[in-house]
């Protein structure tokens, strides 16, 4: 495979294989999976019983495995990290696992009836190739369901209180004597600034993204902003109560007309 556009980050996901696998399969660890983009994913899925399915950016396979349970005939996850690949081939047997870039899908065209990625696309500054790949190998008639990061919450900037050292992703006005600044920039493209996940995702607009979509060829079938699950709030209230007022993620249902 030649090397991704985004290589940096799949290094951090090749050097912390461990590490990701233990968070996602731990709920009261993995939060903002367990009881925010999942349940909200798995709402989303088509009928997928005898179904040919991808998964991008699969990391150690458990959405792969959960289509499979759901129907699949057959369950392909990719990811350009070896590592998590690894992981994945030797949790879940029942799924096929590739080391692959989404940029460049090494598949036939129309050759899935589905085609899903959760929380791997926002490491692509821009989408029009994975896009353009998505659309060529899924057949007509069909969905691609994705996640993101909500540009809303990608746009924040990120504030340390001196004091405490506590991090926050703020809109928050910072008064300089007559003067505010406007901590957070959404109507310009860039890297977000991390909180505390060391690895480089970007920020776009919904127009933006709007714009990608439109270029693909795909149609706007839905799009879903999750609300957290009322079980997170026990585990943390703070989570809880930020995601109930802005967003995290984003998911868009996207259809490849006949
Ligand atoms: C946040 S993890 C998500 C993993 C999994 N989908 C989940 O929900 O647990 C992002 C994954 O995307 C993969 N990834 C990043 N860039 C990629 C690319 N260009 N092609 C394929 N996979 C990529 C990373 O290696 C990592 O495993």
């Amino acid at each position: 495979m030649s090397m991704s556009n985004n290589k940096k980050s799949i290094d951090w996901y090749n050097d912390n294989a461990i590490f990701y696998t233990d968070h996602v399969r731990s709920p009261k660890e993995s939060i903002y999976h367990s009881y925010y983009e999942k349940p909200a994913m798995y709402n989303a899925l088509p009928n997928l019983k005898g179904k040919k399915v991808l998964s991008l950016g699969c990391g150690s396979g458990e959405d792969s495995h959960y289509l499979k349970n759901m129907g699949a005939l057959e369950s392909i996850g990719i990811d350009a990290s070896k590592e998590m690949i690894k992981i994945a081939s030797a949790s879940y047997p029942e799924c096929d696992f590739i080391y692959m870039d989404m940029e460049k899908l090494e598949f036939k065209d129309e050759s899935f009836d589905f085609i899903y990625s959760s929380l791997a696309i926002h490491y692509l500054e821009y989408w029009n190739n994975v896009l353009s790949e998505v659309y060529r190998t899924l057949k007509s008639d069909k969905y691609f369901l994705f996640s993101c990061e909500h540009p809303v919450y990608s746009s924040m900037d990120c504030i340390e209180d001196k004091k405490t050292k506590m991090r926050e992703l703020s809109y928050t006005r910072e008064k300089k004597t007559e003067e505010y600044t406007i901590i957070g920039d959404y109507l310009k493209h860039g890297k977000r600034i991390e909180k505390d996940w060391p690895v480089t995702t970007w920020h776009k607009s919904i127009g933006e993204i709007s714009s990608e979509i439109k270029k693909s060829g795909f149609l706007m079938s839905e799009i879903i902003e999750p609300e957290p699950m009322i079980e997170m709030k026990k585990l943390s209230e703070r989570t809880f109560s930020h995601l109930s007022k802005i967003p995290g993620f984003i998911i868009f249902k996207l259809y490849k007309a006949e």
